[in-house]
């Protein structure tokens, strides 16, 4: 079902090395059916196997496996469940689905013997979901930091290297066929809090929704920010990240200044990169192509393959992805970490002492201070700050009392340091 940039390259790949993946499973995969569209478009398929109807599909009794990449919520989930309860296996490569309805569709799965594989929704080429469903499960797992939507950090290279506008970073990414069909998902870093609800869910055994992930996007990154970071010693990434604290699990996605030394901080273009704090483990980092034709294709045939072999030799019951009871969710206002700050303010005496002074009155402390003359006539300046740690409830008062200020002209932009 779909025939675009992941479901076209998968036709390919299943065409080109039938051979090599009959011998894995001792019988050829035969692709019955593409669910289209536009039937009148140009295809890598011969057009007697186009249709536009799903049910050509989901009752054909000859289709052991429906292959889901269309994207979007609807109706691909209720393709997708409809295949599921006719006892057919079912991969899919959208993460939208997964975040939202993962564990039912799981647990679907299941009851009519049968599976869904979601490789593909994460990470693209990069092995991540078989790892989390089979080779970490004997770890408490600590932390992921991720790097999970090859568009914005496409982007961010971009800016920060070639200094590039955003604009047309994005359109060359759209191009590459890297970005969502509706590239504010990429943007606003909404395909990234997926991608985390479907990590998380798996890392710490618990329900994480899509709603439960405190997103910001990377649209009001400028290329000032882009050099103060450069000047600090800092990278800028869109960052998603999960970890497990006493009080509850974090799971967040923000722009984030991160050292230049940090592996993380050198992952660039549309590379993703994954890393993974296990107990026993300790830290392992995945890295690869995290979107594109055939990186994607590499995981979902893979799938293809692995549910075709459950059928030639027999099925694999899956562990629970759930356990009890769950895990509560870390408020965002309980977050401790630093801070970068940017604003635009009257060049005159005192401006500085206010600004301290609301720091300091909300327990936040300076770590470093840069100020810049920016416009002569004006009389105006920019103040950069970084913060020690720092709770964000306090944080966040601090941000709405300097704004209040009367020679503060604009606080530009806060981010988040990791590090
Ligand atoms: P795409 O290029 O836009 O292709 C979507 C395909 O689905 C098209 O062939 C389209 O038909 C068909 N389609 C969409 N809605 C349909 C409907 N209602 N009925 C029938 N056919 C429909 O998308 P894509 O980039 O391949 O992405 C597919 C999925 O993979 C998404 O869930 C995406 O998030 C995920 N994914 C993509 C990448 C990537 O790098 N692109 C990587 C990982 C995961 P027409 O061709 O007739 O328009
Ligand atoms: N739009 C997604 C990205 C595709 O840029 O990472 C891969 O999921």
């Amino acid at each position: 079902m779909g025939l675009g940039v992941v479901g076209g390259g998968v036709a390919q790949v299943l065409r080109e090395r039938r051979e090599a993946i009959t011998a894995l499973i001792g019988t050829p995969v035969v692709l019955r059916h593409a669910l289209v569209r536009h039937r009148e478009k140009p295809r890598v398929l011969s057009p007697d196997l186009l249709t536009t109807q799903p049910k050509d599909i989901l009752y054909d009794p000859q289709v052991h496996i429906v292959v889901e990449v269309m994207g979007g919520e609807l109706p691909a989930l209720n393709y997708i469940r409809q295949a599921l309860e006719a006892g057919k296996y079912v991969v899919t490569a959208n993460k939208e689905v997964m975040a939202k309805h993962g564990p039912e569709l799981l647990a679907l799965a299941r009851e009519r013997g049968v599976d869904i594989r979601y490789e593909a929704s994460v990470g693209g080429g990069i092995p991540l979901i078989t790892p989390f469903r089979q080779d970490f499960l004997a770890n408490h797992i600590a932390a992921i930091y991720a790097i999970i939507n090859g568009t914005t950090n496409f982007i961010l290279t971009r800016m920060a290297q070639e200094g590039q506008d955003f604009a047309s970073a994005l359109s060359q990414a759209q191009k590459l066929g890297y970005a969502e069909a509706d590239p504010s998902n990429d943007i606003e870093g909404i395909d990234a809090a997926y991608k985390l609800a479907i990590l998380a869910t798996l890392a710490f055994h618990t329900r994480v929704r899509p709603q439960d992930v405190h997103r910001e996007g990377i649209s009001h990154l400028s290329a000032r920010d882009f050099r103060y970071a450069r000047e600090l010693g800092y990278t800028i990434k869109l960052l998603a990240i999960g970890r497990a604290e006493e009080e509850g699990v974090q799971v967040r996605v923000h722009p984030t200044f991160l050292p230049q030394d940090r592996l993380l901080a050198k992952v660039d273009g549309v590379f993703n990169a994954v890393q993974v704090e296990g107990d026993l483990t300790g830290p392992v980092l995945f890295y690869g192509q995290g979107a594109g034709s055939q990186p994607t294709s590499s995981a979902v045939v893979a799938d293809i393959i692995n549910l075709a072999q459950d059928l030639a030799f027999g099925p694999r019951r899956r562990p629970p992805l759930l356990l009890e009871p769950p895990i509560p969710l870390k408020p965002m206002a309980q977050l401790r970490t630093r801070y970068y700050l940017r604003m635009s303010v009257a060049d005159r005496p005192g401006v500085l002492a206010q600004i301290a002074r609301v720091l300091g009155d909300n327990q936040i402390s300076i770590a470093s201070v840069i100020q810049k003359e920016v416009d002569e006539a004006a009389q105006t300046a920019e103040i950069v700050i970084m913060t020690h740690l720092a709770l964000e409830e306090a944080m966040q008062r601090a941000l709405a009392e300097m704004a209040r200020l009367p020679k503060v002209a604009e606080v530009s932009n806060f981010v988040r340091v990791e590090g």
